[in-house]
């Protein structure tokens, strides 16, 4: 079935940008508002519709930015409002669109609110905050932090533990308080008002918390317990995305996509439903989880090289499932996941460049929404950092504490082969302009450690090279908005497919276009056959010739007919 109603984000794509790591105006090494504005012709050039920035409100930056001491400031590390609107100007005046990143299932501990919550009960904010009383002395429930830990902070002033899933410099916002709801439409409106474009949502399936906190006191030795399970997809969520959209996107043209891990194809179809009622899409989590370690208390740590199987298995589901009903965001990587090449392909010399146009194809020509993350276009790698020193992200210092310094699960060099696979900071090095000192990023020593391969790997380099990554990912961006198969056409797993473990294939179709795409998704050189029709073009491939018959290493090629 292929849809109706078409929304201009649906032939769209997005370029993330990760401001302090994007391109440094003043010479501080952290990236600025500035430094966008001198590199929008470079994202206009690739073809994008859409740039999302991640957060550059200001904060105490224990997160990076996901820590939001004030809604409505420029974090002075990039610049000001008024930078911030000449962005906005100069980029509407290209054709592209603004998303701003919205923090709103916590806030800095630094943000007003909660300065005024944690004086007391009686303070008017008291509620904006979930706080609880201690049970025998112990914190309210058994709930682990996204960051290690307890979920629960105790706070002093008031003799009760305040909530909070991330840092504890991040606690949680009360979404049963309609007070606190209707503040944050507010803020949602101020920035639509200035004339943004649309808002990725930070982790917003968790806003709504369980009715009722249970007592789950840890027992001596017990490990605090795996929160997503708990809090994800809680029984308001609806409601609140309703109430969202009644009371901000449906007065203005905003796109939306929710980050929602632990989401399920069924939460996804209603938060993504195409009727706009609540969300237009969600970023999932499932393809980015499947490498995750077996053993619990891991998480995420581990550093093994996920299966063709799995990949599509996951992939096939959530484009057949939301197919019709709900609309899907693509991705490979982002700000908080390792580099596209490094753990989806192969990031050596030999195969860098082709298995990188491998998963481009693989994800461009599914339905949905894609996003390119900074630097992605280029292929840039992990960065294979080895110290833990070279690391800045929270996650990775309060994980190794956990799991190697305090309760000795796992050696030292084991931990940093999975930190060096699984860091967050191996998508946040600076990004690659050129071959001089940092970079091109900055004059001044960066934030964090630029990857050592920059020489190589590098824009400047891309831009000169007609068979680049670059313009691999220009050219895939441009058959997205031309074909509108691409968009509308239904998707089918080649029948038997399934059973391929090097190969996958899968057709899209509409009324009158038929797309038939093929990607080895291995280092092998492979022979396979397919019942295609005479009359059919090769659209795209990352391969100068056509074989046929034999698939070479990481080989991904279209056919139209
Ligand atoms: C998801 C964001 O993408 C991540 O970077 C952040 O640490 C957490 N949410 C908490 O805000």
């Amino acid at each position: 079935m292929t849809q109706a109603k078409q929304y201009w984000w649906q032939n769209a794509v997005v370029y993330q940008i990760y401001p302090r790591s994007f391109q440094d105006s003043n010479n501080d090494g952290i990236g600025d508002i500035k430094g966008i504005i001198s590199r929008l012709d470079y994202i206009k050039k690739l073809g994008a519709d859409i740039i999302w920035l991640n957060p550059m409100y200001k904060s105490p930056n224990v997160d990076n930015g996901y820590d939001i001491s004030d809604y409505r400031a420029i974090h002075p590390d990039f610049g000001s409002l008024d930078d911030f609107k000449e962005l906005l100007a100069q980029a509407h005046k290209l054709g592209l669109k603004i998303m701003m990143d919205l923090v709103v299932n916590h806030s800095s501990d630094e943000n007003k609110w909660f300065e005024e919550s944690r004086k007391g009960p009686e303070n008017p904010y008291r509620d904006y905050y979930i706080w609880r009383d201690p049970v025998d002395g112990h914190e309210p429930t058994n709930w682990g932090s996204y960051f290690s830990g307890s979920a629960w902070k105790f706070d002093e002033t008031s003799d009760q533990y305040y909530l909070h899933l991330f840092a504890t410099k991040q606690p949680d916002l009360n979404w049963e308080n309609p007070k606190l709801r209707h503040s944050v439409y507010d803020i949602m409106n101020w920035w639509a008002d200035m004339g943004i474009d649309g808002f990725r949502m930070d982790v917003i399936n968790l806003i709504s918390k369980p009715a009722e906190y249970k007592d789950g006191k840890l027992a001596d030795g017990e490990r605090y317990a795996d929160v997503e399970p708990i809090v994800a997809n809680g029984h308001r969520e609806n409601e609140f995305l309703q109430e969202m959209h009644q009371n901000v996107m449906a007065k203005h043209d905003l796109v939306t996509v929710g980050e929602a891990p632990g989401s399920s194809v069924k939460d996804a179809e209603k938060y993504a439903n195409l009727d706009e009622t609540e969300l237009n899409m969600v970023f999932q989590f499932e393809h980015v989880s499947l490498d995750g370690n077996p053993k619990a208390a891991f998480g995420k740590w581990d550093d093994r090289h996920v299966t063709l199987n799995e990949v599509r298995t996951s992939l096939s589901k959530w484009q057949t499932n939301l197919g019709g009903k709900a609309w899907n965001s693509l991705y490979w990587n982002n700000h908080d996941q390792p580099r596209a090449v490094s753990r989806f392909g192969n990031d050596g010399p030999k195969y860098r460049v082709k298995s990188a146009k491998m998963l481009a194809t693989l994800l461009h020509f599914l339905q949905g929404t894609p996003y390119v993350y900074e630097g992605e276009e280029i292929g840039m790698t992990n960065a294979h950092f080895k110290q833990l020193a070279d690391y800045q992200d929270l996650e990775t210092h309060n994980i190794y504490k956990q799991l190697v310094t305090d309760d000795k699960l796992i050696d030292s060099a084991t931990m940093m082969k999975y930190i060096e696979f699984h860091s967050r900071d191996n998508a946040r090095t600076p990004m690659q302009w050129d071959d001089s000192e940092n970079a091109g990023f900055s004059n001044h020593q960066p934030w964090l450690k630029v990857n050592q391969n920059y020489s190589e790997i590098n824009v400047k380099q891309a831009l000169a090279d007609p068979d680049s990554v670059f313009y691999y990912y220009q050219k895939l961006i441009k058959l997205r908005h031309e074909l509108p198969v691409i968009t509308d056409g239904k998707y089918e797993l080649l029948p038997g497919n399934d059973q391929d473990k090097d190969v996958y294939v899968y057709i899209r179709k509409n009324a009158d276009t038929t797309l038939f795409v093929i990607v080895n998704f291995t280092e092998k050189q492979l022979t396979r056959k397919y019942d295609l029709p005479d009359k059919k073009h090769l659209l795209i491939s990352n391969y100068d010739d056509d074989l046929t018959a034999q698939l070479r290493p990481y080989e991904a090629k279209v056919y139209q007919f």
